[in-house]
């Protein structure tokens, strides 16, 4: 009925937090194996386009890491948990160092230094980058790293359940997506690196088949709590056509190399969301303001607002932002050093995940782990461009240390069979010929999520959503599902829809216990109410597949930091109420 495999470490998920980990494991001795659902090469990694985030200093010599710890965490509303920032950023400068020397080959300037660029909310320039293809660049690096290791890497399998006896996971079940070959692996440790869930929104900077929530459903499903899951990042720059496409990611890099944002009436309305700092502002700024100006009629006839970088020189833009260049040329005929760009807001990040300890990224589960999008508790409210790709490296690294030690430590292994049935069960509950198409329910998921749970929602919005995602839950049991020799599609897709559907009502609970606007989840029945908006909200599974929903206070700043905090001189309205 199954194939066994033994590691000491399993990882599921080949994006870069992934990668990183196995690499550490690899190199301090055990058998570690990756297991991923898309091409090794292709993960949502490569998204992060624009750089990532070391307060080197090289280009402004007042950056440290205090800056960046306090430009995250005050962009993050401070529901963001301080440790994590703190490591970050000062963690940052030796893997963006290291990645850089092991083939990612960053932006060097005369003096043989990084080169840095402006990303939004960040008081220095601070990003590293290659072109507007960094990610890429460190997935590229991470994937031959891990090849010289001789790391295997699975990238058709599909991981359906962890397995969990008695608070302990001991591996997890596999389908391999060709074959429909069922396969247990048995591991120490599993680190999660399985990315978030925006793919379920309509316009999405995820591509087919990425970032549905898996992850998280296999974390509740083994016991792990879920932290701050409404705080879905909508990157402010997805392109609107061909309508296909349309959330395809327009990199911040392009604003951060000067290029400016209009609206219909030639208006360089950043001027009317934030003087300061303009296009270089916070994503959840921008995002509202492109949005603002759409649902108010002063958007483009596309519904869309022009983002212009044509007053720069061709050769700076080929030099810059490639990419983007070529994404316009190809799928539009545009050519963007002499039109504008139309642009509009894309779900682009979860900021919300599984809940971690800070240090190692355990789970409340023993002997797992999780790194990359699918953790929750860096980014809190609005994450700073640029972090996420500092997040994988620093997060992967330390997640895979804490595997190795823990796997170091175990002096006898736990199994279970009646687990390995029960995942089994899981997967043939769904081969069925209901009436239900799950592609059609997956179609039908992401127009809700994205009508009822946009960029700007309210208690009546978001009710109704969840009554709609709830009447889909319910179709979960009559669902069409054919098996054939080559294709276990229809299967892959009715567990992704599942995970779908935990995932989106978890983000919809959270989004209606959230009442009052604050970075990323914004309101426009706003109950404005200081004291209600210091908490995360953790979200749990029951054994009747039911959530539950609590509000956990937020983690306080140690002296230290609160002082770096406090000593700060920029105005931040938030400040003041977030160190009562
Ligand atoms: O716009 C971007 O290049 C995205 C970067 C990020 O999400 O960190």
């Amino acid at each position: 009925m199954h194939k066994t495999e033994i590691t000491n470490v399993l990882i599921i998920g080949c994006g870069g937090a992934g990668l990183r980990a196995a690499i550490e494991i690899k190199s301090r001795g055990l058998d570690v194996k990756v297991l991923g659902k898309r091409p090794k090469n292709d993960a949502h990694t490569v998204l992060a386009a624009g750089g990532i985030n070391a307060a080197f200093g090289n280009l402004d010599k007042e950056d440290s890491w205090k800056q960046h710890f306090i430009d995250t965490y005050l962009e993050g509303y401070g529901i963001n948990d301080p440790s994590q920032i703190e490591i970050m950023a000062k963690e940052a400068p030796d893997l963006v160092e290291e990645i850089d020397k092991w083939g990612a080959n960053f932006e060097k300037l005369d003096n043989g230094k990084l080169d840095q660029r402006y990303f939004g909310a960040h008081k220095y320039r601070r990003t590293c980058y290659s072109g507007d293809f960094t990610g890429f660049s460190i997935l590229q690096t991470l994937v031959k790293k891990a090849n010289s290791l001789e790391i295997p890497i699975y990238d058709t399998h599909y991981v359906s359940d962890l397995l969990v006896k008695d608070g302990i996971c001991f591996g997890a079940m596999s389908l391999d997506i060709i074959s429909s070959e069922r396969i247990v692996y048995l591991a120490d440790a599993v680190i999660l690196c399985t990315g978030g869930h925006t793919r379920l929104w309509k316009k999405s900077s995820s591509r087919k088949n990425e970032n549905l929530g898996d992850g998280y459903h296999l974390a509740l499903k083994a016991g792990c709590e879920l932290v701050d899951m409404e705080m879905v990042q909508f990157h402010p720059s997805g392109i609107v056509l061909p309508e296909d496409l349309a959330g395809t990611l327009v990199t911040e890099a392009v604003r951060g190399e000067g290029g400016i944002l209009y609206n219909k009436n030639r208006e360089r309305f950043m001027i009317n969301y934030d003087k300061e700092r303009m296009e270089l502002s916070t994503r959840d700024k921008v995002a509202m303001a492109n949005y603002t100006e759409i649902f108010e009629g002063r958007g483009t006839p596309n519904g869309a607002v022009y983002l212009d970088i044509s007053h720069k020189d061709k050769e700076f833009i080929l030099r810059k932002i490639p990419r983007v260049y070529r994404l316009f040329l190809e799928t539009q005929l545009l050519d963007i050093s002499k039109e504008p760009m139309e642009v509009a807001p894309t779900a682009h990040y979860s900021m919300g995940g599984i809940l971690v300890n800070s240090i190692d990224h355990v789970t409340s589960v023993k002997g797992l782990y999780a790194a990359g999008e699918v953790a929750g508790g860096l980014h809190g409210a609005n994450r700073l461009g640029g972090n996420s790709l500092a997040e994988i490296l620093i997060f992967g690294k330390r997640a895979g240390i804490a595997s190795v030690n823990y796997s170091n430590s175990l002096t006898s292994h736990i199994r279970s069979q009646e687990v390995i049935l029960k995942a089994h069960q899981n997967i043939n509950k769904f081969i069925n010929n209901g009436k239900e198409l799950p592609l059609t329910l997956q179609h039908n998921l992401r127009n809700i999520m994205w009508e009822y749970c946009g960029v700007v929602k309210n208690h009546q919005l978001l009710s109704r959503g969840l009554k709609k995602i709830r009447a889909i839950k319910n179709k979960l049991n009559n669902l069409d599902v054919r098996i054939d020799k080559h294709s276990s599609q229809d299967l892959i897709c009715a567990l992704d829809l599942e995970s779908a559907v935990i995932s989106s009502e978890a983000t919809i609970i959270s989004a209606i216990e959230r009442k009052e606007s604050i970075g990323a989840h914004q309101r426009n029945d706003n109950i404005k109410n200081d004291s209600e908006s210091r908490f995360n909200v953790v979200v749990k599974i029951n054994k009747d597949n039911s959530l539950s929903i609590s509000k956990k206070p937020i983690k306080k700043l140690v002296k230290e930091l609160s002082d770096l905090i406090l000593n700060q001189k920029r105005e931040f309205s938030i400040k003041n109420k977030l160190l009562e």
